[in-house]
């Protein structure tokens, strides 16, 4: 059921149901989120079955203000406190040691927990009438695109959807690693990898570690139904049209009802890539996306892309 997340009765209800154990899809500025209350493991297995999801793979602790940090995590190195101070609220998680109290569902067993304080007004809001932190991964199954909007929102259980409107940022946050030596960055988002390193003083870069601590592995990751191909403008222009075929481009100028056009800008580009993928999943049996510029503030994008073209 969906309903106005803007009321105070809606963020009231989200509340109770949360403290109750239950599951609440709330909108947050990256993606919507399926969130349980972090300190009940009934309500956090609850996400795991409602998404289909692989214990193996571990959730983002969400909170409402950095002084609730210590309740989830130990030995918290400044960097972390630098980063803190600078990107949130907003689309950054950190990785931290854990308290000893964070269950092992959580972490999927790991010494650490991932945090974040969400800038979106209904996630703030219902955090704060809460009172704790909320486990709360993408509101999709497993392996489908994220929701950034709530009528997106499709799970095999019936549960309360707070509408936010459309997330502003519309791919999920940087997940940022403060637990070991160096600051390493494990999932790409709209904070950039300079934008990081701005403030933690040296380059951080992208990391590809085999373990399962490097997020979003599985192969297809964010993938609609329909078959996802990347392709340059020009091979674009060539297939136009193509009865079950879709399209997503920047540059290229047709219009036809399969055509989606998003902004030659990453930032806009990001916020309405996954509304588009959804849009034409509906219609189509192949997305073809043209390829956005290989340059650095594309990272994100790019990564997101090549994830639901299954490479
Ligand atoms: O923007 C977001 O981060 C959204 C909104 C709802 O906050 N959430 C989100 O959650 O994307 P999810 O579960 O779809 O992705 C979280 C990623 C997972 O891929 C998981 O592997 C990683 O975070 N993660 C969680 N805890 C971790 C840990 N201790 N170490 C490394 N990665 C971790
Ligand atoms: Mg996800």
């Amino acid at each position: 059921m969906i309903i106005d997340g803007l009321t105070q009765t809606a963020i009231q209800q989200a509340a109770l149901r949360l403290k109750r154990g239950d599951l609440v899809v709330i909108p947050t500025e990256t993606v919507y989120g399926l969130a349980a209350d972090a300190s009940q493991p009934l309500a956090v297995e609850k996400i795991f079955h409602c998404k289909k999801r692989p214990h193996s793979n571990p959730l983002i602790v969400h909170i409402a203000d950095v002084s609730q940090l210590t309740d989830w995590a130990v030995a918290i190195p400044l960097v972390a406190y630098q980063l803190a101070e600078r990107f949130w609220p907003g689309p950054l998680t950190l990785i931290l040691h854990k308290a000893p109290s964070v269950s092992d569902l959580i972490t999927a067993g790991q010494a650490t927990v991932a945090l974040r304080i969400p800038a979106h007004p209904v996630a703030q809001q219902v955090l704060r009438a809460f009172g704790g932190g909320l486990a709360a991964p993408s509101a999709n199954r497993f392996t489908e695109v994220s929701p950034t909007l709530a009528a997106h929102v499709a799970l095999d259980e019936e549960v309360l959807i707070l509408d936010g409107g459309p997330a502003q940022v519309g791919i999920e946050s940087t997940i940022v690693d403060c637990s070991g030596e160096h600051v390493a960055i494990l999932r790409p988002g709209m904070l950039s990898a300079d934008m990081i390193s701005e403030v933690v003083g040296y380059e951080v870069f992208y990391q590809q570690a085999l373990e399962i601590k490097r997020p979003g592995q599985h192969w297809l990751h964010y993938s609609p139904k329909a078959e996802v191909v990347l392709c340059d403008a020009e091979t674009v222009n060539h297939m136009m049209p193509l009865a079950d075929t879709g399209f997503i481009v920047y540059s290229v100028m047709i219009s036809t009802d399969a055509c989606i056009h998003l902004s030659a800008e990453p930032d806009a580009y990001a916020q309405g890539l996954y509304a588009a993928l959804h849009t034409l999943d509906k219609r189509y049996s192949r997305i073809v996306v043209e390829l956005p510029p290989q340059i650095a503030t594309w990272y994100a994008v790019h990564e997101r892309l090549r994830k639901a073209a299954g490479l």
